[in-house]
């Protein structure tokens, strides 16, 4: 190679093995957050997807920060049961932050056959 080139390819190369290990990294968070939504129970009020049930409201497409996240589990006013630090740690929540926002939004009505279906028969 070219001497000149050298420390831009040595930039690029670092650029990109940068972006690799974080993606890698958000891979893990996301993998870590549902197994920790799915042990302490928060899906059985959210639903495994955390689009909400009768139990509990939707914490998905719209994603609250982490520390408003954290915040509510902690202090929970309502019917939602406290979470102390001992139970879940504030790792665990940021992953558990970065498994909802890793949940993908439901397809259109009309993108999905069956509903398509049910859609005709209105007309
Ligand atoms: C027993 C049912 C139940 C469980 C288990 C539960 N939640 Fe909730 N959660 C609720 C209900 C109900 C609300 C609505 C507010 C209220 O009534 O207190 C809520 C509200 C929230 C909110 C606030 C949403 C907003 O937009 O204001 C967050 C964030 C949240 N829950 C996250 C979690 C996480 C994360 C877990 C697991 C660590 C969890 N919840 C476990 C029932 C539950």
């Amino acid at each position: 190679m070219n001497i000149k080139y050298f420390p831009g390819v040595l930039l690029l190369w670092i650029l990109f093995s940068a972006v690799g290990v974080s993606a890698q990294e958000d891979a893990n968070a996301v993998e870590r957050g549902l197994k920790t939504f799915m042990r302490v129970g928060c899906y059985e009020c959210h639903g495994t997807d955390g689009k909400g049930s009768e139990a509990g409201t939707a914490l998905t497409p719209e994603t609250l920060p982490p520390e408003a996240i954290a915040n509510f589990i902690r202090f929970s006013p309502g019917r939602m049961p406290v979470y102390p630090v001992e139970v879940l740690s504030d790792e665990e929540i940021i992953d558990i932050v970065a498994y909802l926002e890793s949940v993908p939004l439901s397809p259109d009505a009309d993108d999905v056959d069956i509903l398509k279906a049910l859609a005709l028969d209105k007309k």
